[in-house]
Parts: C-alpha cells; sequence; structure tokens
C-alpha cells in the first residue's frame, strides 16, 4: 500500500499532525504511536508534548463528522462547539481572517514578538491565520490546534496542525512557548480562566499571549439604529442559546481583566470598530463593513440552526422565519451599526 492509503486505512491519533509525512503519529497503538512520533520527529517530544490527556487515547471518530440539518460538525469531543466545520463555514472564516487583517493594516498580530521560535493557535479553525503566521516567521514553528481536521494539508514547512481539544488539560512543556494567539474563539470556550491560566504555564518568562475577538452587540455612534433592530435581537438571542451550552458570548468584553486576573503584565487592549454594511464614508471602512455584513449574512442559518434548536428548542421553521427580519437589518444601510472589536495582549512575567 502507499504511503497516502497507508494513511487512510489507519485510525489517527488525536493530537497527532494531520499530515500523511508522519505514518508514526497515526498510529493506531497509543504508546507506540507516543514513542515512535517522538522517535520520529525531527522535534523530539513537540507533537507528543502537545497532545492533550483527553487526545491522547486512540479516538476513531478524529477524522469524522456529525451531520444535522444538512450541516457538517466536528465529531471529535462532539458537541463541544456549536457551529458547523463544513465548507460553506470554512469559507466564512476566512473572509473573517480577510476582514481583520485588513482592519489591522495587514497585522498579523500586535504583541511585540521579537524573533519567536514557537507559536501555538488556539482553535486554529482554517488554519488561515498559522499558515501567514508561518510565512512572515519562517524562524518560528506554529502549532495550530482545533478540534475538527480541516486544516489544508500542503503548508509551510514550519506549520502544522493537531486536532485537539484546548479544554482539555494541556501537558505542553511549562515554559515552552513564545506566543499564543486564541483568535475569534469567544463562542467556543467555557472556562477561559482555566484555559488562560494553562496557557500562562505554557509559556516561556517573557512569552506573549494575545486574544483577538469581534463583540456580539450592534453598537451605534449616530442614534440610526432602531430599538428594533433583529440584528440586535439575533446576538441577544444567541447569547441566551450559547448559555445553554455554558458559553457566555459576551466574554469577550472582559478580555483585558481576564488576561490580568491570570497573572500577565504590560497588558494592553486596542479596541477597533467593525461597521456592518457599506454606510461608512471611508474607503477602508466601507470595505471592512462589506466584509462584515457578507460574512454575518452567510452566517446566519449555520450558526443558529445548531444553538436555537438544540439550545432553545425552536424548530427548523422558526429558526428560517425569524432570519428573513434579521436579513433585512442587517441589508439596511440607513442604520449605522458596527461591531467592536477588541483585541488584548499581555506579557509573562520574567
Ligand atoms: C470561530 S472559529 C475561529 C477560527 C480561528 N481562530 C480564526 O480566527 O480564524 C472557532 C474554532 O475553534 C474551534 N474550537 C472550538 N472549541 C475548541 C476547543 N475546545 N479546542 C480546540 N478548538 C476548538 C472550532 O472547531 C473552530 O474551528
Amino acid at each position: 500500500m502507499d504511503k497516502a492509503g497507508e494513511a487512510a486505512a489507519k485510525e489517527p491519533r488525536a493530537g497527532a499532525p494531520l499530515d500523511d509525512a508522519e505514518p508514526a503519529a497515526i498510529e493506531a497503538d497509543d504508546e507506540a504511536a507516543a514513542s515512535s512520533s517522538s522517535s520520529s520527529s525531527d522535534d523530539a517530544g513537540y507533537e507528543s508534548d502537545l497532545a492533550s490527556r483527553t487526545s491522547t487515547s486512540v479516538c476513531s471518530s478524529v477524522r469524522d463528522y456529525e451531520f444535522e440539518n444538512n450541516r457538517r460538525y466536528h465529531r471529535f469531543q462532539e458537541g463541544r462547539y456549536q457551529f458547523p466545520n463544513d465548507d460553506l463555514e470554512q469559507e466564512r472564516e476566512d473572509m473573517k481572517h480577510a476582514m481583520v487583517v485588513h482592519l489591522c493594516d495587514g497585522k498579523l498580530h500586535y504583541a511585540p514578538l521579537d524573533s519567536p521560535q514557537r507559536i501555538l493557535d488556539v482553535g486554529t479553525g482554517t488554519g488561515i491565520w498559522a499558515i501567514d503566521m508561518g510565512d512572515e516567521y519562517p524562524g518560528a514553528e506554529i502549532t495550530g490546534i482545533d478540534l475538527s481536521p480541516i486544516q489544508p494539508q500542503w503548508v509551510p514547512p514550519n506549520v502544522r496542525f493537531m486536532v485537539d481539544d484546548a479544554e482539555a488539560d494541556w501537558v505542553i512543556p511549562p515554559n515552552s512557548l513564545d506566543y499564543i494567539h486564541i483568535r475569534h474563539m469567544t463562542s467556543s470556550i467555557r472556562d477561559w480562566p482555566a484555559l488562560l491560566s494553562r496557557a500562562y504555564k505554557a509559556l516561556k518568562p517573557g512569552g506573549w499571549i494575545e486574544l483577538q475577538d469581534l463583540q456580539f452587540q450592534v453598537k451605534c455612534d449616530d442614534g440610526t439604529v432602531r430599538a428594533d433592530n433583529k440584528l440586535q435581537d439575533f446576538f441577544q438571542t444567541m447569547v441566551r442559546a450559547l448559555e445553554k451550552f455554558s458559553v457566555d458570548l459576551l466574554a469577550m468584553r472582559h478580555n483585558r481583566q481576564k488576561v490580568l486576573d491570570a497573572g500577565f503584565v504590560d497588558v494592553a487592549e486596542t479596541p477597533f470598530k467593525v461597521p456592518i454594511g457599506v454606510w461608512p464614508r471611508d474607503p477602508k471602512m466601507k470595505m471592512i463593513g462589506l466584509y462584515n455584513r457578507s460574512m454575518m449574512l452567510d452566517a446566519l442559518y449555520g450558526v443558529a440552526v445548531r444553538p436555537f434548536t438544540r439550545g432553545l428548542g425552536w424548530t427548523l421553521e422558526e429558526v428560517e422565519v425569524y432570519l428573513v427580519d434579521v436579513r433585512r437589518d442587517l441589508m439596511d444601510a440607513s442604520q449605522h451599526g458596527y461591531t467592536p472589536f477588541h483585541v488584548v495582549t499581555g506579557r509573562k512575567p520574567g
């Protein structure tokens, strides 16, 4: 059997790199996989170090998917993340990446990095940020972890992806990472203090953490957003729905304080406004508003369907009917709404 066929025939080990180039890492036997993985790697111990305890067990579901209402979901740690991982959703995530990088004038990070060697991207999604970082820092090794194995196989040589649950215990060696990037994870994480404490432990003294998140509220500076704006209502409904899954969708409002509470110093917050739609006069902000509107329009059904049906008990018809008015207000350029976007950076003392 050729290497690709051999890889397909074996079950991948959760927490293992998702390329076929390291067959030892997809051995079905746990201990064998762990030892051969580290011995075959040119980066001894790194892959197995990053595997969380939960994910070191053999798990046939790593590359499996679940389907519900014609949308595809992750299977590993099933039910942990309420949004799809199919092509539609991946395209939307990549559009969101383009929007945020444009908003940030091309910057992939705000932490003042100085020749970083080891970088971790928590909840890497399509891996688009990790891949861009791999190009920008060829001397660094970037690892992206996610519940879904949706990242491409052909990536820069210094970028790797692993299926792992960021909310399970980490066995990354303490003081080993230079930088941890956590973006758009407010809709995912249930226990932020625990996650940030793991991140603190894993960073080297002097290492940086960065949190970037959209705040899912319609804000307005000129009074044009109506009190009954249905997009605002949609966000509030999503807050209630995700509460049923123990997730606080608006947790990002406290990112600065959370990072301080975890022990980081030199904590800085950079706030942005992301227009919803093409109402701004400034061409750059108009373009960003277009991205934001398109990204939300594409998102509405996919992000609503599971939380609203499973969490709030709505029927599919109720979701469809409800979204008609949400779409109308989203497209209404006479309402000058925006969503705040927060960047918070902090340094581990030392
Ligand atoms: C909104 S996407 C953000 C993707 C990426 N950070 C970005 O900014 O492009 C959230 C991602 O987090 C992943 N995720 C959610 N909970 C997770 C967990 N506990 N551990 C690892 N990944 C998780 C999801 O599978 C999804 O790909």
